[in-house]
């Protein structure tokens, strides 16, 4: 007879690839303390540490129910020396010193609110960092000269830290749907990144955007830019050419996995959402405390004065457009659904177990010495002999 104080041992398969990660999470706790040390690695450069923390965090995302002693941990992979001891420390101390201890540090503080800035990465800030720079108004007294994209994130900083909701998506997603239609009919514009794996809120809105006719997407990105600011929409953008074709690692090579679509980041003028009837009265603060929830306290880390944001009737969203031929468009839409760990364990799989190379344009079997065609995302899973996994199982 079975044991039925015997705690549950849990058993994963060690390729987030291979496991159906959804938005329910059973160990958040856990999870945001790794993912929290995952951020501050990256941020500092130690991007080795950071894919570790992301590993162990993807496996208790999984687990079914929430881990009650460590020793239910025995046999999981991904958790390293230092993962099981953070995870342990939540368990018998209700947090981790670590985790508590890099929240509250200047530098990580500092960091993240210089890398919130549109367009400036961990190596900037760090740098910016070194001359005493932590927050906006120091940024701003310092008389950097900041280069287009980190200006424009400087200057919507505040509307573009505030979450992107599915209702505001669908609107771009509207007026996206209207400007390829007005330049070339039959385009088809797909959501991608996290919305289309189901999230709620999102730090910005991706789509995918290709035609049914090879060879017809060429040249679309400047003409859909053109009308999209001709029509007022956008409030920055920078287009990056497609380089694929004429690069020397182009067909006949194995793809690398760097991107060399045609690309687009931006960020959109969206007209505001009308509030639920319940919400509207005020439109903004109480008390210091607006209507997410947040207070609105920092003034060093704000780029305007408080409330000046609720009197505009528009807000900025960081948008991502890509252009794929069509005979890429499995390959692109896989590589631009995520998750980010979801994306980069596909890939070791592919290398390390398959001998393949995976990028956002193309699949190469290294032993058989050519590319693997593929028509939808099924065909790509099942060339790397993976269970099919839906974009809202990659949640990893
Ligand atoms: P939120 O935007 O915060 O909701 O998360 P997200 O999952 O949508 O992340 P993000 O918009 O940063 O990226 C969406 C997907 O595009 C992820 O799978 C990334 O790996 C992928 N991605 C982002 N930048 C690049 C790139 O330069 N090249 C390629 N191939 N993929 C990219
Ligand atoms: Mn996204
Ligand atoms: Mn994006």
């Amino acid at each position: 007879q079975e044991n039925k104080s015997e705690v549950v041992v849990f058993s994963v398969p060690s390729y987030a690839c291979q496991r159906r990660t959804t938005l329910e999470n059973q160990n958040a706790t856990l999870t945001d303390a790794l993912s929290l040390l995952a951020e501050n690695a990256e941020l500092s450069g130690e991007d080795g540490r950071g894919v570790a923390f992301r590993r162990a965090a993807a496996v208790l995302k999984v687990l079914p129910s929430p881990v009650k002693s460590a020793s239910q941990l025995a046999g999981l992979p991904c958790l390293g020396e230092h993962s099981l001891r953070v995870i342990k420390d939540i368990l018998e101390n209700g947090a981790s010193s670590e985790v508590e201890s890099t929240k509250e540090s200047e530098q990580f503080k500092a960091l993240k609110v210089l890398t919130g800035i549109f367009g400036v990465g961990a190596k900037t800030a760090d740098r910016w960092i070194r001359e005493g720079i932590h927050n906006l108004r120091q940024l701003r007294d310092s008389g950097h000269t900041l280069n287009r994209a980190q200006q424009a994130g400087l200057d919507h900083f505040d509307d573009i830290k505030q979450p992107v909701t599915k209702a505001e998506a669908a609107a771009i997603e509207e007026i996206v749907e209207k400007a390829v239609a007005s330049v070339l009919p039959g385009v088809r514009v797909v959501l991608t990144g996290g919305f289309r794996r189901g999230k709620l809120t999102g730090h910005d809105v991706d789509f995918l955007i290709t035609h049914p006719e090879e060879g017809r997407e060429v040249g679309l990105m400047p003409k859909v830019v053109s009308w999209l600011e001709a029509q007022g929409f956008l409030l920055y953008q920078k287009t990056t050419r497609n380089s694929y074709l004429e690069s020397k690692d182009g067909p006949g090579r194995p793809p690398s996995n760097i991107d060399r679509f045609e690309r687009c980041l931006s960020i959109f003028k969206l007209t505001r959402m009308e509030k639920p009837a319940a919400e509207a009265p005020g439109d903004g603060a109480v008390n210091g405390v607006r209507a997410d929830g947040q207070r609105e306290s920092d003034e060093l880390s704000r780029s305007e004065p408080a409330g000046a944001a609720a009197d505009r009737r528009w807000r900025a969203v960081r948008v991502d457009l890509v252009v794929s031929p069509i005979s890429q468009f499995a390959f692109a839409l896989l590589g631009w659904t995520g998750s980010k760990l979801f994306e980069r364990e596909l890939r070791r799989w592919a290398g390390y177990e398959k001998a393949m190379s995976l990028s956002s344009h193309a699949l190469y079997d290294n032993n058989q010495r050519k590319y693997l065609r593929a028509s939808s995302e099924e065909d790509i899973f099942a060339h790397l002999g993976l269970e099919y996994i839906p974009p809202s199982e990659r949640n990893a």
